[in-house]
């Protein structure tokens, strides 16, 4: 946690009354000083009609429940609540809601159903009847753990057979399953860069992608989202430098297709450029693989680029409906990750019900091509619904739909008002994006209907504008709406 004031200074000190608030002191049973000044402090409040916030209030509920147990909050929980109140007072304190049955385009949300449009099951694959059954089945046969690391006992037919498929699927020699995208993420980055290399790495990649960057000790440079003119003038820098580059490892890395802004990377530039610098190039096509029309392998097979890029990250926790992920690459590379890649060494393999309903997800991926038309065709209807209402988003059938709306609490004021009115699209606010940034995030799934997509988009229209913004300054970046901040 980042060093907080303590909640006797500044901002902690609304904090500080509030935790004495109710407090006895246990010789005389009196309050305590600090109660006494608290509670004047709070009728102070009340006199100028400034209620505590929710999370206030909560905070001061649980205090009182120490305080009549004459417990003492610990100073890292006194840190905590200090944290959590800057957050909140900066509209970016984050709640979990609670969902009710499977990931369908409907859910129950806190016990109300909403259309869902914030979901990564894009093809609905997470409660399809035959992957459930694989998982199912897996679990009877195989047990739910798979006991250990890959390298110690964790390596199941399962294991091996799936990474068979997917690395069929994805079109190179070998596979290798991590735990999650994010664990794939930082083992594959950091076993393949060190310190005195330099990664090269798009403005706007996943946070996993960042992670790796930062543990490989190597030196980043961020080049400007897409802007493949800054990354070739970096890479010149770099290789200008002869004596100062020899035996330095190159690394590009980007997402395909960038979660939280739904646009693609110029991969054919970057695969130039790649070769150009000798550079090593990495791709994480978590949203794309499963996803992306016509047949859902992935933006790189889209562009017939696999055997240019170097290793391909995916996540089986999208639109492959379950947990997991994978790295692909040549045998020997991929031989070597198993033996450096520190997040698949030191942690237990992902459990067989997981990889069985991934391998389930693959096979109907393969026979029913139609799902993945069928995302691309839900999301023009959205798109096309947006557009009517109003809002600034690009023609095309790509199922991220960024709604920059700019600041935190904007974003969350429209997130609450479009919940309200039966639409769950979630704010999407820093650090997942930059300052300035914050948008609903939308993301559409197979199994939505058109009815479905019309009816979300009028209510976000009627969202937005019952917390004063207009649809035509909401929408997609690439639709020219600058930050604001
Ligand atoms: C581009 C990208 N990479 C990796 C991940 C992490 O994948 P997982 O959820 O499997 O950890 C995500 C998750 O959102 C992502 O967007």
């Amino acid at each position: 946690m980042a060093a907080e004031a303590p909640l006797s200074q500044g901002a902690g000190l609304h904090a500080d009354a509030r935790s004495a608030q109710g407090k006895l002191d246990p010789a005389t049973l009196e309050p305590s000083p600090l109660a006494e000044e608290a509670e004047a402090h709070l009728h102070q409040l009340a006199a100028l009609g400034l209620e505590p916030s929710p999370l206030t209030q909560e905070a001061q509920a649980h205090l009182r429940q120490l305080a009549a147990l004459g417990l003492e909050p610990s100073p890292l929980t006194q840190e905590a609540q200090a944290h959590l109140h800057q957050l909140a007072a900066l509209g970016l304190e984050r709640r979990v809601r609670l969902v009710s049955g499977p990931q369908g385009p409907e859910v129950l949300l806190d016990g109300r159903r909403v259309i869902l449009l914030c979901s990564n099951n894009y093809l609905g694959l997470a409660s399809h009847q035959v992957v459930c059954d694989a998982a199912a089945e897996a679990a009877h046969a195989l047990g739910t753990g798979s006991g250990a690391s890959r390298l110690i006992s964790g390596t199941m037919e399962i294991h091996s057979q799936l990474e068979r498929s997917l690395a069929e699927f994805v079109g190179t020699e070998a596979c290798l399953l991590f735990g999650s995208g994010y664990l794939a993420n930082i083992g594959v980055i950091s076993a393949l860069a060190r310190r005195g290399d330099v990664i090269f790495s798009d403005q706007l990649n996943h946070a996993s992608i960042i992670d790796g960057c930062r543990l490989s000790g190597a030196q980043v440079r961020i080049y400007r989202h897409l802007d493949v003119s800054h990354l070739e003038s970096l890479l010149q820098e770099e290789t200008a430098c002869e004596e100062h580059s020899s035996g330095r490892r190159r690394i590009i890395v980007t997402d395909s297709l960038f979660s939280m802004d739904g646009d693609l990377a110029p991969l054919p530039q970057l695969v130039a450029l790649a070769q150009r610098h000798r550079a090593v190039l990495i791709v994480d096509e978590a949203h794309a693989i499963g996803a992306l029309a016509p047949l859902g392998r992935g933006a790189v097979a889209e562009a017939r680029l696999t055997r240019q890029v170097d290793v391909l990250i995916g996540t089986l926790g999208k639109a492959l409906g379950s947990y997991g992920a994978y790295a692909c690459g040549s045998s020997p590379l991929i031989h070597c990750l198993l033996n450096t890649a520190r997040s698949l060494i030191f942690s237990t393999a992902p459990p067989p019900p997981a990889i069985a309903a991934a391998s389930a997800a693959l096979q109907l991926l393969r026979s029913e091509p139609q799902l993945v038309r069928d995302l691309a065709s839900a999301a023009k209807a959205l798109r096309l619904a947006l557009r009517e209402n109003g809002f600034a988003v690009a023609e095309s059938d790509v199922h991220i739909v960024p709604l920059l709306v700019g600041g935190a609490e904007d974003a969350l004021a429209l997130c609450q008002a479009a919940l309200e009115r039966g639409v769950f699209a979630q704010a999407i606010r820093p650090p997942t994006v930059p300052q300035g940034t914050s948008r609903l995030r939308l993301s559409v799934m197979s199994s939505h209907t058109p009815a479905q997509m019309q009816l979300a988009a009028a209510v976000l229209r009627q969202a937005a504008l019952a917390v004063g913004l207009a649809p035509q300054r909401v929408g997609e970046p690439s639709q020219g709406l600058a930050p604001r901040r």
